[in-house]
């Protein structure tokens, strides 16, 4: 970092810890009215969650580097159809730039007829922030979950022995698996590129991330006001917290069944553990604005339907998590609890996408 950089920095994070200790978190945050024992969160509780606020850079892990030509290859890989059973589909059909890294669906649509999964396509946005990827959990690192979809039936349908066949055809792949990796097309190779590339996509500079910086006019009245909300009266904070807005653990909070799966235990896949029924991971809340419709399953085509569902006590089940409950939210609570979540939307800030057709490309064939 540039000196003047480095200053600007640090007195980006005094004044976000400035507006932390004073106005924001600290002792003039207004109390909300105590209806129930468990409504809203007390100031002198808040500081139990760790703190919405400003990204810290991703961690990268000692094994998988990041390197200019190593994205470049990722990035490719990542919008390369061929590396599908009908050379149709791409990691971008599903996670698609144009539609915040996600497809627009409730559930996905994959394999060769193109069927609806029973879960919906998450954003890949800030992924890199995540400690377990998929609604449930079951992958930890971004590496380990590239090569899943290549071969799951219901979304690529290509075995990795065919992927490495195909790729190592393309004269291109050669010669960047080479300058990259030193080897030739390997599915490890595959993972790690992929990865590098999805360690890329942050977004960030939202409204809400210049707001922390000091620049008190960049959030709107409304917004302002739904950030209280959001750390007080309406108890998001408590699994929507971190810079990430996500806590990265699972909860039960009664989301209805939909599409073709009747039940859907989440979490308890992976662990059997009963606690788990039903859990599925908390996902950010950056760039929600663009990533709808909502939910592991889709269920929910509007934010407006998401808050209402959350003031009105989440949705039935025997193991719902005691931290939802009815809020009793007025409807300009509501509307003030949205345009906080707009102003959480920002911009890529990292890659740009100009040598690379933003979706469904057609590489050339030596590529
Ligand atoms: C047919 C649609 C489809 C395709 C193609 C697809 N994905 Fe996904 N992706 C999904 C769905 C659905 C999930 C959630 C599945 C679950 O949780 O069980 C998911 C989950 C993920 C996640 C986890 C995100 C999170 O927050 O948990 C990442 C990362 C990801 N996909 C990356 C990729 C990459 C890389 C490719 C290409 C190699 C790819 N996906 C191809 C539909 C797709
Ligand atoms: C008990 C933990 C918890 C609390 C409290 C909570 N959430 Fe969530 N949130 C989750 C989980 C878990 C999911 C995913 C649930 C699922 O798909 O079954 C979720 C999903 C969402 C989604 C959909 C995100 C997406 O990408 O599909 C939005 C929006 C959201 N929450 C907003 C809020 C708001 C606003 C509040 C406060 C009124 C709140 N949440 C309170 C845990 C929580």
């Amino acid at each position: 970092m540039s000196r003047a950089k480095v200053t600007k920095y640090v007195s980006g994070c005094l004044v976000s810890l400035f507006l932390m200790t004073q106005g924001i978190q600290g002792s003039d945050r207004p109390e909300f009215p105590l209806g129930e024992k468990t409504q809203g969160i007390r100031s002198a509780d808040i500081s139990k969650f760790p703190p919405i606020g400003l990204l810290p850079p991703v961690a990268i892990p000692a094994d998988n580097p990041q390197t200019l030509a190593k994205i470049e290859l990722g990035k490719k890989l990542y919008f390369d159809p061929r590396l599908s059973g009908n050379n149709w589909i791409s990691c971008a059909t599903c996670h698609n730039p144009t539609l915040g890294f996600a497809d627009g669906l409730p559930r996905m649509l994959g394999g060769p007829a193109s069927r609806e999964g029973g879960r919906n396509s998450p954003t890949i946005i800030n992924c890199a922030y995540n400690e377990f990827q998929f609604w449930d959990g079951r992958a930890a690192t971004l590496e380990e979950q590239a090569l899943g979809p290549i071969q799951n039936p219901n979304e690529m349908f290509e075995t990795l022995d065919n992927v490495v066949r195909k790729l190592s055809g393309i004269p291109g792949y050669v010669a960047a698996f080479k300058e990259v990796f030193g080897t030739g097309v390997t599915a490890d190779g595959i993972a790690k590129a992929i990865a590098a590339f999805e360690r890329t996509i942050v977004f960030a500079n939202s409204p809400f991330d210049r707001y922390m910086q000091g620049d008190v006019n960049a959030m709107s009245e409304s917004a302002k006001r739904g950030m209280d909300l959001f750390n007080g009266k309406a108890e998001c904070i408590k699994c929507h917290n971190g810079p990430n807005f996500a806590d990265n653990k699972f909860h039960n909070i009664g989301v209805p069944a939909d599409g073709p799966l009747k039940e859907d235990l989440g979490r308890y896949n992976v662990t059997k553990n009963d606690a788990d029924k039903g859990a599925f991971k908390t996902p950010t809340l950056r760039n929600i604005t663009e990533t709808g419709p909502y939910m592991h399953n889709g269920f929910f085509p509007t934010l407006f339907e998401v808050v209402q569902f959350y003031n009105g006590g989440g949705g039935r089940s025997e193991n719902k998590s005691a931290d939802i409950h009815a809020l009793r939210l007025t409807g300009q609570e509501v509307n003030d609890l949205i345009e906080f979540m707009k102003a959480l939307t920002g911009e890529l800030v990292q890659i740009k996408y100009d040598s690379v057709p933003v979706a469904y490309p057609s590489l050339p064939t030596d590529f």
